[in-house]
């Protein structure tokens, strides 16, 4: 077969690159460190996809802890936890995530095994109701002082919406003080150019 010179293949239409599916990549970094049993976070239960997952993957003995601000939301995930059996496991709370930290019972903080805030606006909902940069920050460091050690907090950004680069900048930051706490710190699929979602991953020590 003859071979291509380099000239040649520059030529040649490269496949587009799929973008990181960002929603189960996050759900993969959670099931990667969760264990029956433990305590869960969902920062943003929008349609209960990310609630039942966890709801899964801690098991019977476990329990989740999920929180929007939208009635709407709060139903959409009540319901699909209900269909899938998994109500029991599951505290809705129709509460900023800005208030984990009065929220959480004294006996799951520091049992806290994952995470996962996949921040922006509820997908076909209102596209205005829209998580802030400022409860964004105070909620990322309730969840993270509520981790038990080896737990990961795991956090969707969208850069491409009015705001959303602020929000990733305070993601940002708080991976930039973890980095510096010795935790262990991954930002996948961050480019400085807005647009694109990203997920941060920080595994506490
Ligand atoms: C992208 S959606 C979440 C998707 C969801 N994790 C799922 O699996 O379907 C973002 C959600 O964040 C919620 N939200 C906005 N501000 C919030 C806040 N301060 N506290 C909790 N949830 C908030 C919105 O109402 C919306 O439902």
């Amino acid at each position: 077969m003859e071979r291509k010179t380099s000239a040649e293949l520059r030529q040649i239409p490269l496949a587009p690159i799929n973008p990181i599916r960002v929603t189960e990549r996050a759900q993969s970094l959670a099931a990667a460190v969760l264990m029956a049993g433990d305590i869960a976070i969902d920062g943003t239960a929008g349609k209960g996809r990310d609630t039942a997952f966890l709801a899964q993957a801690v098991g019977p003995t476990g329990h989740v802890h999920s929180f929007d601000i939208q009635p709407e939301a709060i139903a959409s995930t009540d319901n699909l936890c209900t269909l899938a059996g998994l109500s029991s496991r599951v505290s809705l709370h129709h509460r900023s995530h800005a208030e984990i930290a009065t929220v959480l019972p004294a006996g799951h903080r520091g049992k806290v095994g994952a995470a996962i805030f996949n921040l922006g606006y509820l997908p076909g909902g209102n596209p205005d109701i829209i998580t802030q940069p400022q409860s964004t920050a105070t909620a990322l460091q309730a969840a993270f002082g509520a981790l038990r050690s080896g737990g990961r907090l795991i956090c969707v950004a969208y850069t491409g919406h009015p705001g959303g680069m602020d929000e990733s900048d305070v993601v940002l930051a708080f991976a930039a003080e973890r980095t510096s706490a010795g935790d262990a710190v991954e930002k996948i699929g961050h480019v400085p150019n807005p647009g694109k979602p990203w997920v941060l991953s920080v595994t506490k020590r």
